[in-house]
């Protein structure tokens, strides 16, 4: 239909005849002539429609914004004055020869033609036109381009693209099901996969030795600006390999997307074990962009008669840790005052600070409300520790360890944003050495990854003390984002019945869900491993967004609906007695 896309008819294509298709970006009617933007997916072309053309000014007339038109005519040099040299096509028009009117447009629910703030849930329902926004238009099709890149590198390196299947039994990745009705099986229920990853391993079990998908994965859980119900892997596994195998090959895969498509160059990407990361950041996803880490002090507060700290100290599964904000004296009473109901929400008893106004006058020179209950050698000590300087700002969390690692690893990260104290734009990072297993709630063990991860030990040791066990586990952080995490898996049956044990999960349980990945394990299991890259989080880091909702063409709201479809929604009578179901929820009145 067309010669030339809009945003690529250029100077060099003066004075000769072109047509081009798109949406009426905007209409000016200037004194008798019409001038239209036509916009398409490659950018905006201006074009003139003299009076004297009778047919054409009629049809531009009556556009309207949005209506889909096919324009053709020859291309001119705009006349001086009105040259823009910020568009590609900002030194030419077409002057219309023959418009065609190929669809109407009602009025969009937001204009186009000006940039407006919308409002999420507006854009969510209009989506059609929220992806006709030149910036989620780009978006969707760099993370083409990023999927593109990604299947190349994996295709070069013998990977094999294999599909598993979307009806299946549950997948423990540590969230809950979707869960599917079987018709021709009453009562029996299909679930969505949480990831591929029993399938995977079973390719390595029949000998494809290197495999990957990009991968729909399914998870009921509770939503953040990072999550979403229904999101994308790039799932890899791989035979014979170990753990630094993994590392570097996936540290090749991000240095070369960073290199294509944030143009930035990494030389190498450190590893951190959890502990020291749990230690330094308070979290297993730091932000190494923000030079700020937490240092343990229980040692030196621990006799202070202020039990805020010296009751934490003492206890095995506390922590009291110091902040040093360098120059964050500049901090006001009030923005202290934030700061401390931000740790708050997250369980924080409170957030006791000392501003350094003079570093070298330990009498007068420092100010905070818990001066009075800390010795002078104590605060010689935590100068010393610290290397405070003067106009440093130091914060304090002291309390269990789950609430001070949450609320002062989320202080690091909002005190960085506020202050903007990156140092660089991209710090991507492994975490190794995860714990196996942790405590939840009620006291009992949970794989900190998945239950089919391979212990640094032997299964003897894992028996006797499961809770010390380091896993043969990785994740991979870009600031602050986990963009992906993998492991060696297990390959020795009863090493594997052995961690379901611990995991509460009795011989006839782990028969009756996993008894088709013992049986595998028992026919002859290579040692393999892999990982899985969140897609859609590395698009969105490398598409310079915050909220993965921008990089997702559909995507879900944060309570897991479609606005645009209104998925989920009710079914008929009929179609759940075929399924036989019947719904226990009351309509509230
Ligand atoms: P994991 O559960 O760590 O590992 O998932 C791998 C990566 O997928 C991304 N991710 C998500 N992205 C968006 N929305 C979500 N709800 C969501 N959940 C996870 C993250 C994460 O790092 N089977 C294992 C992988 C393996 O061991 O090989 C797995 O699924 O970026
Ligand atoms: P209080 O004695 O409770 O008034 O606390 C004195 C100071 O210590 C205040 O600045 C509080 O914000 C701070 N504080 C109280 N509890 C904690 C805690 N668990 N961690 C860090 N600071 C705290």
């Amino acid at each position: 239909m067309r010669s030339h896309y809009c945003g690529e008819v250029t100077s060099k294509d003066l004075n000769s005849n072109v047509s081009i298709c798109g949406w009426v970006h905007r209409r000016r009617d200037h004194g008798g002539i019409i001038f239209l933007d036509i916009r398409d997916i490659r950018g905006i072309c201006q074009v003139v429609v003299n009076p004297e053309n009778k047919i054409a000014f009629e049809i531009a007339d009556n556009c309207r914004n949005e209506f889909v038109i096919k324009v053709s005519g020859i291309v001119l040099k705009r006349p001086k004055g009105t040259i823009n040299k910020n568009m590609p096509t900002g030194e030419i028009e077409i002057e219309a020869e023959d418009i065609k009117l190929l669809n109407k447009a009602s009025t969009p629910a937001f204009p186009l033609d000006d940039y407006q703030e919308v409002n999420e849930d507006v854009r969510l329902k209009n989506r059609v036109i929220d992806l006709r926004r030149p910036e989620m238009n780009q978006r969707i099709v760099s993370r083409s381009k990023i999927t593109s890149v990604i299947r190349n590198y994996l295709d070069e390196n013998n990977f094999h693209e294999i599909e598993t299947p979307i009806l299946t039994r549950a997948t423990p990745e540590g969230a809950r099901d979707y869960i599917l009705p079987s018709r021709v099986h009453p009562g029996n229920f299909f679930a969505l996969p949480q990831s591929p990853q029993l399938f995977k391993q079973l390719l390595m079990m029949g000998g494809f030795d290197r495999y990957y998908q990009i991968a729909r994965c399914f998870r009921d859980e509770d939503l953040r600006a990072d999550r979403q119900p229904e999101f994308t892997q790039v799932d890899i596994e791989a035979s014979f390999v170990k753990t630094e195998d993994i590392i570097n090959f996936g540290t090749e895969l991000i240095k070369s997307l960073l290199e294509k498509f944030a143009n930035h160059k990494v030389k190498d990407i450190p590893s951190i074990s959890w502990h020291q990361s749990m230690e330094d950041y308070g979290c297993d996803k730091p932000d190494l962009r923000i030079p700020l880490k937490l240092v343990e002090i229980s040692d030196i507060v621990i006799n202070e008669e202020f039990k805020v700290f010296s009751g934490p100290a003492k206890d095995q599964s506390s922590r009291v840790v110091a902040l040093k904000i360098p120059e964050g004296n500049k901090l006001t009473r009030g923005q202290i005052d934030e700061y401390t109901k931000f740790v708050g929400k997250l369980g924080a008893q409170g957030l006791a600070y000392i501003k350094v106004n003079d570093v070298k006058d330990i009498e007068n020179g420092l100010q905070s409300p818990i001066l009075k209950f800390l010795h002078k050698d104590t605060i010689e000590n935590l100068i010393k520790t610290l290397e405070l300087k003067t106009d440093d700002l130091l914060f304090f969390g002291a309390g269990s360890k789950n609430v001070v690692n949450l609320s002062m690893s989320s202080l690091i990260k909002k005190i960085g944003k506020d202050l903007d104290l990156y140092i660089n734009k991209w710090a991507p990072c492994w975490i190794v050495d995860f714990p196996m297993f942790e405590e939840n709630k009620e006291g009992n063990l949970t794989s900190l990854h998945h239950p089919f991860t391979m212990p640094k030990s032997t299964t003897e040791d894992l028996v006797e003390s499961p809770e010390s066990i380091i896993a043969e586990a990785y994740d991979i952080v870009i600031n602050g984002y986990e963009v992906g995490g993998g492991s060696l898996r297990v390959h020795d049956p009863d090493m594997q019945k052995e961690i379901f044990n611990i995991l509460n999960i009795s011989d006839e349980e782990a028969e009756n869900k996993f008894g088709f990945l013992l049986k595998s394990l028992s026919s002859g299991c290579p040692p393999h491993g892999g990982i899985a890259f969140g897609l859609d989080r590395l698009v969105m880091l490398l598409t310079d967004t915050i909220n993965i909702r921008d990089v997702i063409a559909f995507p879900k709201t944060q309570s897991a609906t479609c606005l645009l479809t209104e998925a989920p929604n009710v079914v008929d009578e009929s179609q759940l007695e075929e399924l036989f179901i019947e719904s226990t929820h009351k309509e509230e009145d």
